[in-house]
C-alpha cells in the first residue's frame, strides 16, 4: 500500500509530530540531500493555488526531483476519463501524485487506484498540508505545542477541519467559532474529540468569536467563501457579520497571541488589514513554512514507504 497523505488523521499522532518537527528542522538547519533524485512528481490541480503548488514544485526541485503540473482541462480527465483510469495510468509514469480538487471522494478514488503515494493539496473537506505548516510555525514560534489554545474564527471549512484534527492529535486546544449553519461537519468534530480525549485537550464549538478568542495563543481565520463557494459570497458576507479578526477581537486573546491566516486573504472581510500587518501576525511565516512542511511530507510519503512512527 503506498504511503498516501489524504487527511491529517490518516497517521498516528507520533508520526504527525515527527512531520511537524521535521518541517522545523528543515527550516532551521536546511538539508542539501537529494532524496527525490531521479523521481518525478505530478501535480494535478483542479483549483487555483499560489502557495501550495509553488512550494511543492520548488521543494521537489530542491530535493533533486522533477515536477510536472497537470491542469484538468489539459488532461483527458477534463473530457470525461475517470479518476480511476487516470490514477492507474499516471502510476505507471511518475513516482507520486499531488492532488488539489473539489470532492474529497475524488481524491480517495485517485488514491484507491494509484500504486504510488497520493498527497492531498486541498479538497473541499481537508487541507492537511496547511495544518502541518501551521503547527510547524507554532512549534517554532511558541517553543512547544502541548496545551496551546488555538482559536479559529470563520467558516467551518477544510482548513478548520484539518486544524481541529491536527490540534487534537498534537495536544493543542482548538476553539472554533462560526456563524450558525457554518459549523464544521459532525463526523470531523467527532473524530477530533475522540483524538482530543487521548491527548487531554478540548475541541470547542461556539458561535461567539469573543468566547473562542478568550485566552488564545493563536487567532486564526480563513476566507468566508472557499473555492467553489464564490457564488454564495453575498449571503455569506451577511451571515459572517461580526466574525472579522480585527484589533478588538485580538485584544480578547492572550498577550503575545499570534494572528494566523492560511492565505489568500480578503483584507477587510475575514481579517482587517491592520491586524494582518501588525507585529502579532505570522501569516507570511505560515506561507514560508509551507515549503518546509511539504518537503517533510514528500520525504515521509516517498522515503521508502515507512511511516514516521
Ligand atoms: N494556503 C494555501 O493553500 O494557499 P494556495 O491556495 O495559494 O495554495
Ligand atoms: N478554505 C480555502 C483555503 C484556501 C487555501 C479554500 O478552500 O478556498
Amino acid at each position: 500500500m503506498p504511503e498516501h497523505f489524504l487527511k491529517i488523521s490518516d497517521h498516528s499522532p507520533e508520526a504527525l509530530l515527527k512531520l511537524v518537527q521535521e518541517a522545523v528542522r528543515l527550516k532551521k538547519k536546511g538539508d542539501k540531500s537529494k532524496p527525490l533524485a531521479g523521481k518525478t512528481v505530478a501535480l494535478y490541480f483542479a483549483k487555483s493555488s499560489t502557495r501550495t503548488r509553488v512550494a511543492f514544485q520548488a521543494g521537489i526541485f530542491q530535493m533533486g526531483g522533477f515536477s510536472m503540473l497537470l491542469r484538468k482541462d489539459e488532461l483527458q480527465l477534463g473530457r470525461g476519463e475517470s479518476h480511476h483510469d487516470t490514477a492507474k495510468v499516471l502510476s505507471r509514469y511518475v513516482d507520486a501524485l499531488i492532488v488539489r480538487t473539489y470532492g474529497h471522494e475524488e481524491l480517495e478514488e485517485f488514491a484507491g487506484f494509484s500504486s504510488i503515494p497520493v498527497i492531498n493539496a486541498l479538497t473541499d473537506k481537508y487541507h492537511p498540508c496547511q495544518a502541518v505548516a501551521d503547527y510547524a510555525v507554532l512549534l517554532d514560534k511558541k517553543k512547544g505545542l502541548k496545551g496551546l489554545r488555538l482559536a479559529y474564527v470563520g467558516d467551518g471549512n477544510n482548513v478548520a477541519n484539518s486544524l481541529m484534527l491536527g490540534g487534537a492529535m498534537l495536544g493543542v486546544n482548538v476553539a472554533v467559532a462560526t456563524p450558525k449553519g457554518y459549523a464544521p461537519p459532525e463526523d470531523v468534530v467527532e473524530t477530533a474529540r475522540r483524538l482530543a480525549k487521548k491527548s487531554g485537550v478540548k475541541i470547542t464549538l461556539t458561535h461567539s468569536p469573543e468566547d473562542a478568542a478568550k485566552g488564545a495563543d493563536a487567532l486564526y481565520t480563513d476566507v468566508w467563501a472557499s473555492m467553489g463557494h464564490e457564488s454564495q459570497i453575498k449571503k455569506r458576507k451577511k451571515d459572517f457579520a461580526g466574525f472579522m479578526v480585527d484589533a478588538k477581537l485580538l485584544r480578547k486573546a492572550k498577550p503575545g497571541c499570534s494572528v494566523m491566516h492560511c492565505l489568500p486573504a480578503h483584507r477587510g472581510e475575514e481579517i482587517s488589514s491592520e491586524v494582518m500587518d501588525c507585529p502579532a501576525s505570522i501569516v507570511f511565516d505560515q506561507a514560508e513554512y509551507k515549503l518546509h512542511a511539504q518537503k517533510a511530507i514528500l520525504k515521509m510519503c516517498m522515503g521508502g514507504g515507512k511511516k514516521w512512527e
